[in-house]
């Protein structure tokens, strides 16, 4: 099969290495891809959310399959597209990406359908929303409705703080068409966990659960990110709390998405917090997340062609699904200054010399000499292991021989996970 991947970071990287070992692929395109993802996909310079080019490549080049991996052009109707043009593709609708590109139709949804999540109002009036603030207790979560970038969301351990944030969100410049209502929540305390779930509109098949870190430095400091690195499995999600969510969130959510006709195909991402009263949903996305994606592909064993054919045609339930035992890490470089300003164009050393470890590309370009520079994540060093530690191990000892001007990456990467494990044993 021809195969296209839409979209240019550190997933897609890690979604084309797995799609290039497939026996069922032959030839494997990315749009627009990036530097690394050059090295096995022929590269392409349409942008992920020209959609009506995504469709021209498509039929150019007689793809056989798409492989959707971004939010903006799911929320825009891209699979829609495809498929309308006769290219069976990947992903949600755009009518099944409001799951993720509406904060207000997810939260209704769960208030519709029983399913755990915090407590939350929506608004798209300032002194609506300020009054709203007065019976609130603090912290407060605030979040713009649209999709941001994973930067739409602000804790506000202020009244002061959670009003600006309001303010900054509906009346300020930064958020623009995002931020044109906010969603106000209860802030939920607990341990997060990412599950991510293939669903073909019936079946959930979970994967093993990973943990993103969000913000920029050691210790959970500084702001939030696209994410800075990740790990997989994780011990505190316990195979009692993968059932009770597929009770109480996972199958419930599927089937609400049914009952609102909008079936939910590709990947489900189920962000938790595990608190106190139980597992509660703080968002879903409506694809494979970055840079868990990254860790928990590197523990999968069936083909993950086949598997996507599965999802899309329906036939979750007649295919098995295997793991690699171990446990995968992945700790992100970026460039100096990122998730705020900063510059690009810089060399990158010592890539080759990280020979245990996968290395993804999520911003770098290629050029005569080799690689440099060209976004804020600049590349996710994956390495898996028998054990959490020995995954990390790997993982820092690849990070440590790359280097490139004003890289930074976090220290602490699975650290408060690896506690855990060595607490339960
Ligand atoms: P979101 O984009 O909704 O995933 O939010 C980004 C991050 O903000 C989450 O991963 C959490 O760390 C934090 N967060 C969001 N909502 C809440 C909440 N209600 N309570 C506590 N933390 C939250
Ligand atoms: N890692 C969080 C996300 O993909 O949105």
């Amino acid at each position: 099969m021809r195969v296209l991947v839409v979209g240019g970071g550190g997933r897609e990287h890690a979604i084309c290495v797995k799609l290039s070992q497939s026996p069922n692929v032959s030839e494997l395109l990315c749009a627009p891809g990036n530097g690394g993802i050059a090295s096995v996909a022929e590269c392409v310079p349409v942008i992920a959310t020209d959609i009506q080019g995504i469709v021209a490549l498509s039929r150019e080049k007689a793809v056989d399959f798409v492989v959707v991996a971004p939010d903006d052009p799911l929320a825009m109707g891209c699979v829609d597209a495809l498929e309308k043009a006769g290219v069976p593709a990947f992903g949600p609708t755009a009518s099944a990406a409001r799951i993720e590109a509406s904060k207000t139709f997810s939260k209704s949804l769960m208030r519709e359908y029983n399913i755990p999540t915090a407590r939350w109002a929506s608004f798209d009036d300032v002194v609506e929303a300020v009054r709203y603030l007065d019976g609130q207790s603090l912290p407060i979560v605030i979040k713009c409705d649209g999709l941001a970038l994973g930067k739409g969301v602000i804790i506000a351990q202020t009244r002061a703080e959670a009003e600006s944030a309001v303010c900054d969100m509906l009346e300020g410049e930064r958020f623009s068409e995002a931020g044109r209502r906010v969603v106000i929540e209860e802030f939920m305390e607990g341990r997060e966990v990412t599950v991510l779930a293939f669903c073909d509109g019936e079946t959930v098949v979970p994967m093993p659960a990973s943990r993103d870190h969000k913000r920029a430095f050691d210790g959970d400091r500084g702001p939030n990110t696209g994410g800075m690195g990740a790990v997989c499995p994780v011990p505190d999600y316990t195979p009692e709390l993968a059932a009770r969510c597929m009770d109480e969130i996972f199958l419930p959510t599927v089937r609400a998405m049914n009952a609102e006709g909008c079936p939910f195909k590709g990947v489900l991402y189920f962000g938790l917090m595990l608190t106190k009263d139980g597992p509660k949903v703080v968002e879903y996305n409506a694809r494979f997340g970055d840079p868990e994606t990254q860790a928990v592909l590197s523990l999968l064993d069936t083909d993950l062609m086949e598997i996507l054919l599965a999802v899309r045609e329906g036939r979750l339930k007649d295919i098995t699904i295997t793991w690699k035992p171990g446990a995968a890490a992945v700790v992100v470089l970026a460039s100096g200054g990122y998730p705020g300003d900063y510059g690009k164009g810089y060399a990158i050393s010592g890539l080759d010399s990280a020979s245990d470890c996968e290395v993804y590309h999520a911003g770098t370009a290629r050029t005569g000499e080799g690689y440099v520079t060209a976004g804020g994540r600049v590349l996710g060093v994956t390495a898996v292991g028998g054990t959490l530690t020995d995954a990390l191990e790997n993982a820092y000892r690849g990070a440590a021989k790359i280097s490139f001007s004003g890289a930074h990456y976090r220290k602490d990467i699975g650290s408060t996970t690896k506690e855990l494990l060595q607490y339960n044993g």
